[in-house]
């Protein structure tokens, strides 16, 4: 069984079910400037779990294409990737618990075949804190599915300290058995959706001797265990809860939220440990190795062909995207080159000669994915041009930016710290990412001077702040201060549009990068020189006025009878909050905002254009 026909068969699986198959939506988030990428199924999902129609129904099946960007430096040992597809099913308001528990078990060992007696299991243990108790239902569901299949599934607590116990349906806190975009109940911002899952794990076997052989080695194991024994599979979320300011509520509905690793169920099925051995992978491997004359299987360190296939492919997907993303010195970009140089740069601890090799493995992805994910054919001239311009401006550079760190590293022992001019001239003259430098000197137990660097690149505007810190972690990480400055002036924006140009104007779209603004609203015309000038103007008075900006939460019902603003489109919670800039502009919101106008010192439109038919385009930023 392919990995190809694993995920055909997921799709059909749930079709059968009266799910609708829909498709990967893209890599980039639209209007959530809280994430850089998709990082799971659940992200384009949101308004639908908090209550919004879907259009194809409450039964949704689908392969989501997923970038975990936190991820990076994990990459080289046998089964973390930065790309990677989530297996996804979604009831919304439809099945709960005592459907998606033996239908997800049917999938995995009736259609692929896994051995139940390979598969264990964790529900969520509760927690009289946040008033959210023991998910006793899903593991008596669980027992009951394994009975079925001839297993006698004990319950057991505490695995973290008291290991397996013989048991096969475990309890855990809400560190391991919670989901939200944000992760424990205690991370969650008001608003967010959130609850309990139940996490599946495949069973490599005691007899491999994983957990012998790792640091874990003094600890008892159990299924969360990092020595790589157990690999998580799959993860049904019982998406019923919503958080407020002080509390959590329940959601109007019951939702599912199922992801599975397609890759990891591909590694499971052949009971192969290391991920990089499925069909997926193999061919790209075998690239790696004709360009090298080396063998994966006989290297010592397989850890620079990981990273060169995990990181060309997550490069490929990203490039190809519909919102296809370049390498660059900003925000998403500065990820696509990050993941190339430390490519290239492992490329060069396997020897490569060619001068330019990355375009070769290139063709083997977009080859491998023709059929599932056709944008990377559509888009493949787009991926080679950008391929191989990045390869040659990296390439000059990194022979000459090796040597010089070496020059700045002789001198200095395990525990000494690398001064940040050092840290900065390969940046800027070299073209080291930081967090490549930060890698390279880790590997001789020195560190980098963090907070000299942070003044060093705060002194240089070229790359963004938050970049240079290396907070680029994915997830909801983006909340600088200039894009924070950047969503309140959106909403005077906003605001402005209805008063000077077309009361009936709502915002259709937003995009907030750390330099500019994007708002995209309805409207059948360009705007006159001198609408944009009173725009402007209006926003201008507005932050001269020194508005504070409040923040209210309330019931979606009052939200709107008192005249807030809603996305045209979105869907809300129950309860939501509302941001006011005085009495000027009041949005639900989820935020952050400033809390005064006067820190936006002056705003200015850069561009106004049409994207589409009816909707307008404007960028702007503050300065
Ligand atoms: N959203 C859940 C996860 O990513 C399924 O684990």
């Amino acid at each position: 069984m392919t990995t190809d026909s694993i995920r055909s068969s997921y799709l059909n699986f749930y079709k059968t079910r009266d799910h609708a198959i829909v498709p990967s939506a893209s890599l980039v988030p639209e209007n959530d400037p809280t994430t850089l990428f998709t990082g799971s199924g659940m992200q384009p999902m949101i308004p639908y779990l908090l209550g919004a129609k879907h259009p194809e129904g409450t039964r949704i099946v689908d392969s989501q294409k997923c970038i975990r960007a936190q991820d990076i430096e994990e990459v080289g040992d046998n089964r973390h990737t930065t790309f990677f597809e989530m297996l996804g099913n979604w009831s919304l308001g439809d099945y709960f618990k005592k459907e998606q528990i033996p239908w997800i078990f049917k999938f995995l060992t009736g259609e692929i075949g896994l051995d139940p007696d390979r598969l264990y299991v964790t529900c969520f243990r509760g927690n009289s804190a946040i008033n959210i108790q023991k998910d006793e239902e899903s593991a008596k569901i669980w027992q009951e599915v394994f009975a079925e299949a001839s297993l006698n599934a004990k319950i057991v607590d505490h695995p973290e300290t008291r290991g397996m116990q013989n048991g096969r349906v475990f309890y855990y806190d809400e560190t391991k058995n919670w989901w939200s975009r944000s992760g424990a109940p205690s991370h969650m911002p008001a608003g967010e959706p959130g609850g309990p899952d139940s996490e599946m794990f495949w069973d490599f076997g005691e007899k491999r001797g994983l957990h012998e052989r790792s640091t874990f080695k003094n600890t008892p194991c159990h299924v969360n265990c990092d020595c790589g024994r157990f690999l998580e599979i799959g993860n049904s979320v019982f998406m019923e809860y919503i958080k407020t300011d002080t509390d959590f509520e329940k959601l109007t509905l019951q939702n599912v939220d199922f992801g599975g690793g397609l890759e990891r169920i591909s590694a499971a099925r052949v009971d192969n440990p290391d991920i990089f051995t499925i069909d997926l992978f193999s061919g790209v491997i075998a690239r790696i190795e004709e360009i090298t004359k080396q063998s994966y299987k006989d290297a010592k360190d397989k850890k620079p062909f990981r990273v060169i296939a995990d990181h060309l492919r997550a490069v490929v997907f990203l490039i190809g995207d519909e919102r296809g993303v370049n390498p660059s010195n900003t925000d998403r970009g500065y990820i696509v080159r990050r993941l190339l140089r430390r490519a290239i740069r492992f490329g060069r601890h396997l020897n490569i000669q060619e001068r330019q090799w990355l375009n070769g493995i290139a063709e083997i992805i977009v080859s491998l994915y023709k059929e599932s994910y056709p944008e990377l054919t559509k888009h493949a001239s787009r991926i080679y041009d950008e391929l191989m311009l990045e390869e040659e401006r990296f390439k000059s550079t990194l022979e000459k930016g090796l040597k010089k760190l070496s020059e700045y590293t002789a001198k200095l022992v395990a525990g000494d710290l690398l001064p940040s001019s050092a840290v900065f001239e390969l940046y800027s003259t070299y073209g080291f990412p930081i967090e490549m430098t930060r890698e390279i000197v880790k590997e001789r137990g020195i560190a980098i001077d963090e907070v000299g660097v942070g003044e060093e690149f705060k002194k240089h505007q070229e790359i963004s702040r938050n970049a240079a810190l290396g907070k680029f972690k994915g997830g909801l990480a983006d909340n600088t201060e200039k894009t924070t400055r950047l969503h309140t002036a959106t909403h005077l924006l906003n605001e402005a549009l209805r008063i000077i140009v077309d009361p009936n104007i709502r915002q259709r779209g937003s995009n907030i990068r750390e330099e500019r603004l994007r708002f995209d609203f309805n409207l059948n015309r360009k705007l006159a020189d001198d609408e944009i000038k009173k725009v402007e103007g209006l926003i201008n008075e507005k932050i001269a006025a020194k508005i504070p900006v409040t923040k209210l939460e309330m019931p979606l019902e009052e939200a709107l009878e008192t005249g807030a603003q809603s996305e045209f489109g979105a869907r809300y919670p129950k309860r939501v909050t509302v941001y006011s800039i005085g009495n000027f502009s009041k949005e639900i919101c989820g935020g952050p905002h400033v809390a005064n106008t006067s820190e936006l010192r002056q705003f200015k439109i850069t561009k106004e254009e049409s994207c589409g038919a009816g909707v307008r385009r404007i960028k702007a930023i503050l300065i």
